[in-house]
C-alpha cells in the first residue's frame, strides 16, 4: 500500500465524511504556488486553500514572524493578559480598510465567527433584529452564518431550523438575472427591489444590517455591475441600515485592490476579513465605524482564542509584505493573463457560458447550452478531477456547482501560471 492509500484508509476510518475533500491527496510540503504530496508528486495550486494563501505557501516573512512569536508566547487570551500584536494589527486594519471615519477592529478565529460578530454589533448598535442577505451568498457554516448562506445543498440541508430574522433578495447576477432584465437597460432594478422588500417582507426600521460580498465567492465569482453597491448603500443609509461588507474571500489583494469594495467606491460601516489575512493561520477581523463597534457592553464580545498572538504576528507580516512588494499589480497581471486565456478558449468551447472577474479573482461558468444556460455541474466536477490528475489543483463554485474559480497564490510565477492554464485547457478538451 502506498503512503496515500494508508492515509486515505485511516482518514475514512477516523474522520467523518461530512468534512469534504476536493482531492484524494495528502500534502507533505508547500512553497509559493506549488504543493508537493507525500508521494513526492507536485501540483500547481490554483486553489490557495480556498483563497487563503494569496501571499503564497510558506512566505518567508510570515514563517519568521510565526517562529519568533511561537518562541515568546503562544497564548495568554487577549481578555486575560493583552499583547501588542493584537492592538498593532487592529490599528493597521483601521488604517488600510476603506472608510474615512474612525474605526475599531476586533478579532476572532474564522470567517463564520466574524460574520456572527458583525451581526451582533449591527443588532446592538441599531437595536434592530433583522438582517438582509443575498441569494447565492456564502457566509460560513455556523448556525447564523449558515442561515445567512443561500445554497441549500450541501450547506443547509438537514441542519435546520435556521436562525430567524433573515430576509433574502437576489444579488446582481447579470448572467442569470432574477428579474429577466439586462444591464444597463435594467437601471439596476435589483438594487431598487430592496425598497419593495421594505413593504413586502420587513419594515426598514426593523433591519439592523445588510450583509453583502462585494463579489460573490462560493456563489461563483459574480461581479455586480457598477452602481449596484452604491445604490444598495444609499438605500441603507437613508434607512439607518448598516452595510456589512464580507471581504472574507475577496480581501487581501485578490482583486488587485486590498479590498474588493474599493472597486465600487463604497465605504461600508463594517468590514469582515479572514482567509488571506493571516497567510494560513486561523484569524478573522471585524472592522467597523468606532461608534458601532463600541456599542456592545464590556464582555459582550470575545472568545478564548480570538486574535491569537501567533496569528496576529502572521497577519502583520502579510500586510507588511503587501506594502513592500507589488502584489497588487501582480494580481492585476495574473488576472489579465487568466481573463485573456479564458476569453480565448470561450470562443472554442461552447461549454464556457460566461467569463468574469476582477483582478486575480476570475472564473468561468460552464453550461450545457448557451441559450438555456443549463448548469454543467457534472462536467465541472469532471474538470476538477481531470485537472488534479494532471497536476493542477482547482476548486469549483456556484450555487449549481458549475463555476471554475481561480484562487492561485499571487506569488505564482509566469511559468507556473502558463502551465496551470494549459493543464486546465487540456483537461477541458479531454472531458468533452
Ligand atoms: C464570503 C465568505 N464569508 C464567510 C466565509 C466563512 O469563512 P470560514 O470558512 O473561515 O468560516 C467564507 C468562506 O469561504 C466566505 O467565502
Amino acid at each position: 500500500m502506498s503512503k496515500t492509500e494508508d492515509l486515505l484508509k485511516a482518514r475514512e476510518e477516523n474522520v467523518p465524511r461530512g468534512p469534504f475533500n476536493v482531492t484524494p491527496y495528502f500534502v507533505d510540503d508547500a512553497k509559493g504556488a506549488v504543493i508537493r504530496d507525500v508521494e513526492g508528486r507536485e501540483f500547481i495550486d490554483f486553489a490557495g486553500g480556498i483563497g487563503v494563501m494569496n501571499i503564497g505557501h510558506c512566505a518567508k516573512p510570515v514563517v519568521e514572524a510565526i517562529k519568533d512569536q511561537a518562541e515568546r508566547f503562544t497564548h495568554t487570551c487577549f481578555h486575560v493578559v493583552m499583547y501588542e500584536a493584537y492592538v498593532e494589527l487592529a490599528k493597521k486594519l483601521n488604517q488600510i480598510t476603506p472608510g474615512r471615519f474612525r474605526k475599531k477592529t476586533m478579532f476572532v478565529n474564522s470567517g463564520a465567527e466574524a460574520v456572527e460578530n458583525a451581526v451582533k454589533v449591527a443588532r446592538y448598535a441599531t437595536g434592530r433584529p433583522a438582517i438582509i442577505a443575498f441569494e447565492d451568498a456564502f457566509h460560513g457554516r455556523t448556525l447564523l452564518a449558515m442561515s445567512l448562506t443561500s445554497k441549500v445543498k450541501p450547506y443547509k440541508f438537514g441542519f435546520g431550523p435556521y436562525a430567524p430574522e433573515i430576509h433574502r433578495i437576489p444579488y446582481a447576477y447579470c448572467y442569470r438575472c432574477a428579474f429577466g432584465l439586462e444591464y444597463p437597460a435594467c437601471e439596476i432594478h435589483c438594487a431598487d427591489y430592496l425598497k419593495e422588500v421594505f413593504h413586502t417582507h420587513i419594515s426598514a426600521e426593523n433591519i439592523a444590517g445588510i450583509i453583502a460580498e462585494p463579489i460573490l465567492g462560493e456563489g461563483g465569482f459574480v461581479v455586480p455591475p457598477d452602481g449596484w453597491h452604491s445604490k444598495i448603500k444609499q438605500i441603507c443609509g437613508e434607512n439607518g441600515i448598516l452595510y456589512i461588507d464580507d471581504e472574507v474571500q475577496t480581501g487581501f489583494g485578490r482583486t488587485a485592490k486590498m479590498f474588493a469594495i474599493e472597486h465600487f467606491g463604497v465605504e461600508p460601516e463594517v468590514i469582515i476579513t479572514a482567509k488571506s489575512l493571516a497567510g494560513g493561520l486561523p484569524l478573522a477581523g471585524i472592522t467597523g465605524k468606532a461608534e458601532f463597534m463600541d456599542a456592545p457592553h464590556v464582555g459582550g464580545l470575545g472568545g478564548t482564542y480570538g486574535g491569537n498572538p501567533v496569528a496576529c504576528r502572521a497577519a502583520l507580516a502579510v500586510i507588511e509584505t503587501f506594502e513592500r512588494e507589488s502584489l497588487l499589480s501582480r494580481a492585476e497581471e495574473i488576472g489579465r493573463t487568466v481573463m485573456d486565456h479564458f476569453k480565448r478558449i470561450q470562443e472554442e468551447y461552447e461549454i464556457i457560458g460566461d467569463v468574469r472577474g476582477i483582478g486575480a479573482m476570475v472564473a468561468m461558468e460552464l453550461v450545457r447550452d448557451r441559450a438555456t444556460k443549463e448548469p454543467a455541474k457534472d462536467e465541472t466536477g469532471q474538470l476538477v478531477k481531470k485537472c488534479y490528475e494532471k497536476g493542477l489543483i482547482t476548486i469549483s463554485a456556484g450555487t449549481h456547482g458549475n463555476v471554475m474559480r481561480i484562487l492561485m497564490p499571487l506569488v505564482i510565477t509566469d511559468r507556473q501560471l502558463e502551465k496551470g492554464l494549459s493543464i486546465l485547457e487540456e483537461s477541458l478538451a479531454e472531458i468533452l
